[in-house]
């Protein structure tokens, strides 16, 4: 029997919030694509210096991590998924950094993050917030393993691109950068630039999605 359209949009909402088999990997290679720009802002804003130790939560198959290890020798990079796949991707696709021990991949929860007080100077998350089911939590998680003058990076697209998205009402949660802004601030946070960019636009089936993306800057409230 064939698939209906809305058996199709929530089998792929599934997958954006945890790419797994065949499928994952397809769908970790279309996001690489489609959220091409954003993972690039993102990264730009990590304003990215000798020694910073970075931590990407929801990295995908990881395939940016080249543009972070590139810009400086001295720099390390931790990556955590939820997604087994998405781990092993990573790790696959960049045999070379885990190699040199300059990249390291772990199945981990943005609820959990399994790190030690004050390891990173840079902590940043693209199109995740969707899916955290407790903000305080991940927040406070984020806030006890960067460093006192470390940066905090969410990127994500706005709830009124995303609610044109047929896919998003399978379990995603919305916000405006103002809703953000404020989540961030009840959390220990204050948000010191927010960038807002058109992007390229969605076509899905028969709708055509005029798409933008946020890049929320944040460091520790004094
Ligand atoms: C929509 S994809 C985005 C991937 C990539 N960051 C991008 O922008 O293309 C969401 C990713 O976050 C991961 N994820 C979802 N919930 C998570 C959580 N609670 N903790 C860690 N990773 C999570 C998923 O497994 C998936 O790889």
């Amino acid at each position: 029997m064939q698939e209906s359209k809305e058996q199709r949009y929530k089998a792929f909402a599934e997958q954006l919030r945890h790419p797994n088999g065949m499928l994952g990997k397809d769908v970790a290679g279309k996001m690489n694509k489609g959220n091409r720009l954003m993972n690039l802002e993102a990264i730009k804003e990590l304003r990215l210096s000798e020694n910073d130790q970075v931590l990407e939560i929801g990295m995908g198959n990881g395939f940016f991590v080249n543009d972070i290890l590139l810009s400086d020798k001295s720099i390390k990079y931790f990556g955590c998924d939820t997604s087994l796949e998405m781990v092993d991707e990573s790790i696959l696709l960049n045999a070379k950094w885990v190699q040199s021990g300059r990249a390291l991949f772990l199945r981990a929860d943005a609820h959990h993050v399994p790190f030690q007080d004050g390891l990173f100077d840079k902590i940043f998350t693209v199109n995740t917030i969707y899916f955290w089911q407790d903000a305080t939590k991940v927040l406070s998680g984020i806030k006890r393993t960067l460093k006192d003058n470390g940066l905090l990076i969410v990127s994500m697209r706005p709830k009124q691109v995303m609610e044109q998205m047929p896919v998003t009402k399978y379990g995603f949660n919305l916000f405006t950068h103002e809703d953000v802004a404020q989540l961030l601030a009840d959390n220990g946070f204050e948000v010191i630039q927010t960038v807002e960019k058109d992007d390229e636009d969605v076509k899905m089936d028969d709708i055509v999605i005029k798409n933008a993306y946020v890049v929320i800057t944040a460091i520790k409230s004094k």
